[in-house]
């Protein structure tokens, strides 16, 4: 009589595979705040217009025009890195048109990358 009873010890290792919670596949896009979008409305719509289109009222005068954020090769042809550091140093900074202006408040701001998201939004419309 030599049963050995083997007591399985149900190791019950939960298998540890808490998969991570991949919503939202990491893309890095930034998104549009209110903040963002009332400062669009106030620092760079004058110039390039509600719409984006690059007509606001202050875009008369100026030669060359403001960028028309909807002209989706133009959008293909830059990089978020440029439009940050277009809005940041102006466009003199980029071998744009001085009138372009600076924004080195923005500087480290949630608002800079708010405000490439809005560019960004036109793309296309
Ligand atoms: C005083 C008018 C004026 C204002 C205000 C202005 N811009 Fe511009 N912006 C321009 C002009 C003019 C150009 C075109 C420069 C060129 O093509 O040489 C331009 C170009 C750009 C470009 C395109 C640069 C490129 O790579 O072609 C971006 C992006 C841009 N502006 C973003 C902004 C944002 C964001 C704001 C608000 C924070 C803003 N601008 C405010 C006049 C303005």
């Amino acid at each position: 009589m030599h049963r050995v009873v083997v007591l399985a010890s149900l190791v019950l290792l939960g298998a540890c595979s808490r998969s991570e919670p991949s919503g939202g596949v990491a893309s890095a896009q930034a998104q549009i705040t209110p903040e963002a979008l009332a400062m669009f409305k106030m620092r760079c719509a004058p110039c390039h217009g509600e719409g984006g289109h690059g007509d606001g009222p202050g875009a008369a005068a100026l030669d060359p025009k403001p960028r028309n954020y909807t002209d989706a090769s133009w959008q293909k042809s830059v990089t978020d890195d440029q439009i940050k550091k277009t809005i940041l140093y102006g466009g003199a900074a980029v071998g744009k048109s001085p009138n372009m202006p600076p924004n080195q408040d923005l500087d480290g701001k949630p608002e800079l990358d708010g405000l490439v998201a809005v560019v960004r939004s036109f793309n296309g419309k």
